[in-house]
């Protein structure tokens, strides 16, 4: 998403200026464009050398570099954002009374991107209402801010003042300011993990899915302006998107109850879950004991979400159904596309290496009604989620 995008980073004089070394180079891995523009006082913090490096470009501090004015006007035109992190208490009440005695100001105050700033002081100066009352001015001016974190300050006190960390600066950047809009007015419900059949009050059958898969393709649509509906099983997974809304599951019945909810608004389902196909009929209520002899349990058939879905379709909704073969694995796969009215099916077999449960990668085909189809990987989870967004992108839109 940052991949050739203008990116200005402002510097100001706090402890924390160390961190905007790693911002820098963690958007320049992006494929972002970075400029950097300090301070004078913020040379004393963070080497300009190191920056200049890291950036491929000069570092803006003066007026007058050489023989040359540095060209505020343009700094802020040239960027598609402003980042000025750290942003210090004495920068902070410039910006909010429009002070302009350095170039950083300058560029500030005649920018045309928008600006968003990560604060960075002890915590006693966060606080005082001067400082809470200019935060509020520049987020008048339509600024953004990045909230501070609690914790060690430079001062050695515990407490709120910390600046952001440069990955969460990223992931800020990446979901507020770059989304694309390819998917923008979408509405998408992606089911992700494993379900869990509880047996009793302890024990449950599930399956090995890490959610992984399901994860990634919530992410790419979100990333491709997409408002995401994520119905996720039990998984370790985590996502860094707030804007991502995740409905928290156990079973394939609580996965079938917040699916049939969520599906009449939608326009895209994902269908990428590993939901059990049976459950034990009856639930003991206590810890089923030790016993002489085998333990028989009886299973009863869930309820298929991708069917149900399937046969409530509407012809603006767009579905795609998961299949995970042993063997005959087209063949089954595209009698699943039939009888469960998918628009396309994402294939796996587990007899590939590098595809499957748990891991990090994957492969797979994309088979659709028209006889499409699209092989993939091996390669990340990630990436064969971009390819899977990009295949229902074009479909949608044909
Ligand atoms: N699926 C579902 N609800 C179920 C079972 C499966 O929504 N109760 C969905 C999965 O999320 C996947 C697709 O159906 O998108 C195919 O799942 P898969 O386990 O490969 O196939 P099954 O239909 O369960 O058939 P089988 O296990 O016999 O291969």
């Amino acid at each position: 998403m940052l991949h050739g995008k203008k990116i200005l980073i402002g510097i100001t004089a706090s402890i924390a200026a160390y961190k905007s070394i790693l911002l820098v180079r963690l958007l320049v891995k992006q494929g972002a464009e970075v400029k950097v523009v300090m301070t004078p006082a913020a040379k004393d913090f963070v080497s300009p050398l190191v920056l200049s490096t890291l950036s491929k470009n000069n570092v803006v501090i003066e007026w007058v570099e050489g023989n040359e004015w540095s060209n505020h006007v343009m700094l802020g035109r040239w960027a598609d954002v402003f980042v000025i992190a750290p942003l210090s208490c004495n920068t902070l009440a410039k910006m909010a009374h429009g002070l302009c005695d350095n170039v950083l100001l300058a560029v500030y105050l005649s920018a045309t991107c928008p600006v968003v700033v990560a604060p960075a002081m002890d915590e006693d100066m966060w606080q005082h209402p001067a400082t809470q009352k200019n935060i509020s001015l520049i987020k008048e001016y339509g600024n953004t801010v990045i909230e501070v974190s609690n914790g060690e300050l430079a001062s050695g006190l515990f407490g709120d003042g910390r600046m952001a960390e440069p990955e969460e600066i990223l992931v800020f950047l990446t979901e507020k300011s770059f989304r694309s809009a390819e998917l923008k007015g979408k509405k998408a419900m992606v089911t992700a993990g494993p379900t869990y059949e509880a047996i009793d009050p302890v024990r449950f059958v599930g399956n090995h899915s890490s959610g992984k898969m399901g994860f990634a393709l919530a992410e790419e649509l979100y990333l491709r302006g997409a408002d995401v509906e994520l119905v996720s099983g039990p998984t370790q997974q985590k996502t860094v998107y707030s804007g991502i809304r995740i409905t928290h599951v156990v079973s394939a019945a609580d996965m079938f109850r917040a699916c049939e909810a969520t599906f009449p608004s939608v326009d895209i389902a994902i269908m990428s879950a590993a939901v059990a196909d049976f459950t034990p009929v009856n639930v003991a209520n206590e810890k089923i004991k030790k016993q002489s002899g085998n333990l028989e349990l009886s299973f009863e058939k869930t309820k298929d979400i991708l069917q149900y879905i399937g046969s409530k379709k509407t012809k603006s909704q767009y579905i795609v159904g998961f299949a995970l073969e042993t063997n005959n694995e087209k063949e089954n796969a595209l009698k699943k596309l039939q009888s469960k009215n998918a628009d396309c099916i994402v294939l796996n077999s587990l007899r590939d290496k590098k595809a499957g449960f748990g891991i990090d990668t994957n492969k797979i085909t994309i088979l659709d009604r028209s006889g499409k189809e699209i092989e993939s990987g091996p390669k990340p989870k990630k990436e064969i989620a971009k390819d899977i967004v990009s295949f229902i992108v074009t479909q949608i839109h044909a």
